[in-house]
């Protein structure tokens, strides 16, 4: 896809970074329109990235495949019907992605995914339609949305926030605001997780004794924690992402059957962390719909707890990442590089 473009084609390639949340989404409101029960607030792992290109064009079908791999079309439908009601045409997308991170393990792929795929198909659709007003980012957010909630969060990268019921989420800070800020992600098995966050979601939803009080619960943290952000207060904030993980993993731990995530290798890291702590190591760690845990720390104390972490031998690997900016996006002729969207702009 790298030749020009045929009259009536565009081809754009988009880069973008998961979306690891502090604050835990799980769970969607009533109505089918994937709206998310808890907010959500969210840093981007700018180590890690999902590059996707997209061709749009006035012929054939949407296509995805991720590595290579055909994307069953279901799992895209309601998404690419959302592009082409925003853009107003009726243009079909092939898109070609591909993660320099294990997918679907619980390191969040859909949002990076999904984050690139709406920017790219929203550019290529915009350069097929020549003259045709670009969608904002907040628009682009909530198409995003709609294939993942927590790629609304992916689309802005810094630090972002997605209230409850939200179509779109809101870009907090960019990754400036905390230079020195590390997460370290333990991969604790590279298998692709059984039970998909969707499926689980509804399971916690239709079936967890404990699913009304986690929504009703999830907003009281969500001042504090965004506070936390703000005055870089990185004791404040992992505690409230300690708070907010476990009564997540609580809640699919009431389900009928019960939803269980974790492998003992992510338990052993959740000790060695409260060990780092006794010894007064700054470790918070938090996991998501998958066996894999986070880290959050400061730079200087990244190595020895990076140390600590392969001395347990529960990590098959320990990837240290920076805070992302926002998704980069280009012309797959080439040309030059577009920051999707900036704080500010
Ligand atoms: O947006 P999804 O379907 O990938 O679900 C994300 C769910 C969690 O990662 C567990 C939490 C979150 O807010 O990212």
């Amino acid at each position: 896809m790298s030749e020009r473009p045929l009259p009536g084609r565009a081809a754009f390639v988009c880069t973008a970074s998961p979306s690891l949340a502090l604050l835990k989404y799980w769970g969607k409101t009533a109505g089918g329109r994937n709206l998310p029960a808890t907010p959500s607030l969210a840093l981007s792992l700018g180590n890690l990235r999902t590059t996707t290109t997209v061709e749009a064009s006035f012929d054939g079908a949407d296509e995805v495949r991720v590595g290579g791999e055909r994307q069953p079309e279901a799992r895209y439908s309601d998404f690419f019907d959302a592009v082409r009601r925003a853009l107003r045409a009726e243009l079909r997308f092939k898109a070609a992605s591909r993660n320099d991170f294990p997918t679907a393990s619980g390191l969040a792929s859909s949002s990076s995914g999904f984050a690139a795929l709406a920017f790219a198909c929203a550019r290529a659709g915009e350069a097929v339609l020549e003259g045709k007003k670009g969608l904002s980012p907040a628009e682009i957010s909530s198409l995003a949305r709609i294939g993942s909630v927590s790629a609304a969060r992916a689309v802005f990268g810094g630090f972002s926030l997605l209230p409850a019921g939200a179509t779109e989420a809101k870009p907090l800070y960019g990754e400036e605001h905390w230079p020195d800020l590390r997460v370290l992600v333990a991969l604790v098995s590279l298998e692709e997780k059984a039970v998909s966050s969707r499926e689980g979601m509804e399971r916690s939803r239709s079936t967890s004794v404990f699913y009304p009080s986690w929504v009703e619960n999830a907003g009281a943290e969500l001042e504090k924690a965004v506070e936390a952000v703000a005055r870089r207060d990185l004791e404040a904030v992992g505690a409230a992402m300690r708070r907010s993980y476990l009564r997540m993993f609580g809640t699919m731990l009431a389900c009928d059957p019960p939803l269980i995530y974790w492998l003992p290798g992510s338990l052993a890291l959740i000790r060695e962390c409260e060990a780092m702590r006794r010894e007064g190591i700054g470790v918070w760690e938090t996991m998501d719909a998958g066996p894999q845990v986070k880290m959050l720390c400061l730079a200087a104390d990244a190595p020895r707890i990076a140390d600590r972490v392969r001395s347990t031998k529960a990590a098959a690997s320990v990837i240290e990442s920076r805070i992302g900016g926002a998704p980069e996006i280009r012309a797959a002729s080439g040309g030059a590089v577009e920051r999707a969207w900036s704080l500010g702009r």
